[in-house]
């Protein structure tokens, strides 16, 4: 994860806080249990993050290096500013959490009173953070990335072996090796032609392209994917996603190899089956912008795209999608009555993080509301994420030198009233 943009500007305007603040945290009292909630999750041994946040020894060394990451909002990893609806997965530190952690970095990163250590957070030991899934699917074997390959999109297919459809309302992606799984997605094959391709070599998987084993985006196929700090992807209750009987899932890893050694990852992905009769089913739209003409050297290639709600729709999650040049993105909506609100404004977009936005509560769009997407692309040189150097014109494309704009709602019919019973899978 080498291509992070740093925001700078905010350190020094935050900086001064902590000089008003006269109280003197410790490590066990005051730091601890912001970590617990705000960083553990991702900071423990055999999770994302490069170091445990878990105890004051493991912590100690990085002292200076999180006042830096808090204080430029880097960490935890959260995009969205704050707006008139709320996420349920937002991690931001309050200010008061902010104020803590930097006066106890400037007064020494002091440990505190052991006994004053708040109990150890509740945390998965199996690293699942929606809780133990009813059926872990993995690629047949691990995978061994040679060390020369920097760079590798790797597609395997996972039967189901399920002999009727399956409803299921939660997804949850599990990367196997951190140091090299850079993202996740995956999706239904019904139509049996991924599957030779995986069986005509002897490892595991086979190569594809960024878009998968596919030319064409097929929606209802999608089963989502996962980056770091995308949340699992559960379903409120009675919505769910279908499986149909005896399809395949084409799992996609992409690769980034920087340790200049081989690594063996074996990903996983868990699947909560529906238990709860099935009212709606849950759809995905992409508004986007397809026609995208950036030109090299555009540090703010301006796009847009709108969609018409074609019907009573309850909105659960956007996720803003571009690639390396990918800048900003807001996502509007006109509702009939002429009311404009932004429901999403992600002022510092970042590829490496492919965060998908939850909103606290459901939120009613009505038949005919206008969505409005809105991107920027940085396509100057002095954008350190920027793949080609000297920048080139870059248009709409799957490929990492390409680039898309889009914002995938996730999203149910409000009148869709289906009624199933789902019944325990079968395999
Ligand atoms: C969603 C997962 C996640 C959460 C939550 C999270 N981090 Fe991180 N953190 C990462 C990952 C992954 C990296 C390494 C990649 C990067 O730097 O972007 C990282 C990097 C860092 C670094 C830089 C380490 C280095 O190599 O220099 C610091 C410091 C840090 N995190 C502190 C924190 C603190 C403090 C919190 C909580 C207030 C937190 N993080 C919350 C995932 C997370």
């Amino acid at each position: 994860m080498s291509l992070k943009k740093t925001a700078v500007a905010l350190g020094c305007a935050l900086g001064a806080m902590a000089s008003a603040n006269s109280i003197n945290p410790t490590f066990a009292k005051d730091v601890a249990p912001i970590f617990q909630t705000k960083c553990q999750e991702c900071h423990r041994p055999g999770d994302i993050a490069p170091m445990s946040l878990l105890t004051y020894e493991t912590t100690r060394p990085w002292a200076k290096s999180i006042k830096q990451k808090v204080v430029a909002r880097e960490m935890p990893p959260f995009h969205a500013e704050k707006g008139k609806f709320a996420f349920s997965n937002d991690t931001t530190l309050t200010e008061e959490e902010m104020n803590t952690i930097v006066a106890w970095v400037d007064q020494g990163a002091k440990r505190g009173n052991p006994a004053d250590m708040p109990p150890p957070a509740d945390l998965d030991p199996d690293h699942w953070r929606a809780g133990t899934p009813d059926l872990v699917l993995q690629p047949e074997s691990p995978y061994t990335l040679g060390a020369d390959v920097d760079d590798e999109y790797r597609c395997y297919v996972i039967p189901t072996n399920f002999t009727e459809d399956v409803w299921i309302d939660g997804i949850e992606y599990r990367p196997g090796n951190r140091e090299v799984v850079h993202h996740i997605m995956a999706y239904i094959d019904t139509t049996g032609t991924s599957r030779p391709k995986d069986e005509a070599t002897p490892e595991a998987g086979f190569l594809c392209g960024m878009s998968g084993d596919q030319s064409t985006l097929q929606l209802d196929k999608l089963l989502g994917g996962w980056a770091p700090g995308t949340p699992p992807n559960m379903s409120d209750a009675g919505h769910g996603r279908i499986l149909p009987a005896g399809s395949d899932i084409v799992y996609q890893v992409h690769y980034h190899n920087e340790t200049g050694k081989a690594q063996v990852d074996h990903s996983a992905m868990g699947l909560h089956f529906a238990t709860d009769p099935i009212v709606a089913e849950n759809r995905i739209f992409l508004v986007g912008a397809y026609q995208l003409s950036i030109k090299a050297g555009d540090a703010n290639a301006e796009h847009k795209g709108y969609w018409t709600a074609p019907r009573d729709l309850i909105l659960s999650t956007v996720m803003p999608h571009m690639h390396y040049l990918g800048k900003d993105m807001t996502l509007n909506a006109t509702f009939p009555d002429g009311r404009m609100e932004t429901l999403l404004d992600v002022p510092r977009y970042d590829f490496n993080w492919q965060i998908v936005y939850t909103y606290q509560e459901p939120m009613m769009i009505p038949k005919g509301t206008r969505f409005e997407m809105i991107s920027h692309h940085d396509n100057s040189a002095d954008n350190p994420a920027n793949p080609t150097n000297p920048p080139k014109n870059v248009a709409w494309g799957e490929a990492t030198d390409e680039e898309m704009a889009h914002a995938w709602l996730s999203y149910t019919f409000a009148d869709e009233k289906l009624d199933i019973v789902p019944t325990p899978p079968s395999r």
